[in-house]
């Protein structure tokens, strides 16, 4: 079962009915944290958070409310940092907002900075509580500028990770059938994986419908972004009242999905050097329960092996499928980010050419730091590439 590592059979790696209320003493970061767009666009937000009460975290009890303060003092963050753009950062996050943040950062083993697990994994509530999940009956809690296409962007990403719920309950039956030596089960349950796998690919290409590639580049992307490997934050951030020196922390990032990294384990994909050195630094980024589940199936026996050994022409198709439908999703993410990072880049970087660098357009307003690298802080499309090829690499014959 995948109780203990709190992954649901439902939802997955999707924080269950996430709440939408704090405590009433925490009103305060509420107040600030739902109106984060506006206070962006009207240049106050900085100053609103200046102002803004020192609270203590102790009255924040359960996982749920540390989750949505997490994700409130995140977002808070974002705009604090980013409020003008890439050119007039800041070097301190103030005292009021980084103690509290650092503490619920803490308890939870999150790093304090806006995560995948924040703004996708416990960021939505039903509009309709009995309707359906789906991107028309689903809301976010709180935003950032970029209206729809930022709802979009997080939405979408939300589908994925609900598309591969199966396959996510499916691997606690691979793992048991290799150990009992059942390759039946493990033959069904890789069906059931690649399935999912494909059903992840059909939900990411909503992006295109949802979310549109210049206000992704222009506006979105910088608050994703994060003060490590980035040249507009070359120092790292000052968490006041925490330590004197800066730390770095990198932007968000599918790479803080644990879903791949679970399918990587599972099927034996390595990843080396750089790609691997990433990667392994974003399961920190994770809460540490999935990040735990992601460590127990890297020690389990290797299910590659097994397949070998077995040399069973359905049971080697149905890890082959796993690697195809693996490989598919990669690409079409790497589909996905030169749709919504390469070309509006390109045409931002033809505009600057013809020496129109006003804001007219809306991909003049992306921060040159992000052209080529991800606001992971990763060199975008070698990273993806390299990912896609090394998942290549544990392909079989069919026997
Ligand atoms: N990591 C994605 C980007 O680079 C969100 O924009």
């Amino acid at each position: 079962s995948l109780d203990p590592y709190h992954v649901s059979d439902v939802f997955g790696f999707i924080l269950p009915a996430p709440l939408t209320e704090l405590p009433p003493y925490y009103q305060p970061w509420m107040d600030i944290a739902q109106h984060v767009t506006e206070l962006i666009y009207s240049h106050t937000l900085r100053s609103h958070i200046l102002k803004m009460p020192l609270l203590n975290t102790r009255f924040l009890e359960s996982h749920r409310e540390l989750r949505l303060a997490h994700l409130a003092l995140s977002v808070m963050t974002m705009g604090y940092v980013w409020q003008e753009g890439e050119n007039d950062t800041v070097k301190i996050l103030p005292r009021n907002l980084a103690v509290p943040y650092w503490k619920v950062s803490q308890r939870l083993g999150l790093p304090p900075i806006l995560t995948h697990a924040d703004a996708v994994l416990a960021n939505w509530k039903k509009r309709d509580p009995h309707g359906p999940f789906d991107i028309e009956n689903l809301e976010l809690l709180v935003t950032l500028p970029g209206g729809d296409s930022v709802r979009g962007f997080f939405m979408v990403t939300l589908l994925v990770e609900l598309a591969a719920v199966p396959a996510i309950k499916s691997i606690p039956l691979v793992i048991n059938g290799v150990q009992c030596g059942d390759a039946e089960t493990v033959t069904s349950a890789l069906e059931e994986i690649s399935q999912a796998m494909e059903g992840m690919t059909d939900a990411l290409k909503l992006m295109h419908a949802y979310v549109k590639p210049d206000v992704f580049y222009g506006i979105i992307r910088i608050y994703l972004s994060g003060w490590k490997d980035n040249s507009s934050m070359p120092a790292g951030l000052v968490y006041e009242g925490i330590q004197a020196e800066p730390m770095e922390y990198s932007g968000g990032s599918a790479a803080q999905s644990s879903l791949l990294h679970c399918f990587d384990e599972l099927l034996g994909v390595k990843h080396e050097d750089n790609c691997g050195a990433f990667l392994t630094r974003m399961r920190n980024y994770m809460p540490s329960s999935h990040k735990h589940l992601i460590q127990d199936i890297s020690l389990q026996p290797s299910l590659r092996g097994f397949v070998q050994q077995e040399a069973s022409e359905l049971l080697t198709a149905a890890f082959q499928l796993c690697v195809t439908k693996l490989m598919a999703l990669r690409s079409y993410h790497i589909n996905v980010v030169s749709c919504f990072i390469t070309v509006p880049a390109a045409r931002a970087r033809q505009l600057r050419r013809q020496g129109n660098s006003s804001q007219e357009e809306t991909v003049s307003r992306a921060p040159t730091a992000l052209e080529e690298t991800g606001t992971g802080g990763s060199g975008i499309m070698s990273f993806l590439k390299t990912v896609r090829d090394r998942t290549r690499d544990v392909s079989l014959l069919i026997p």
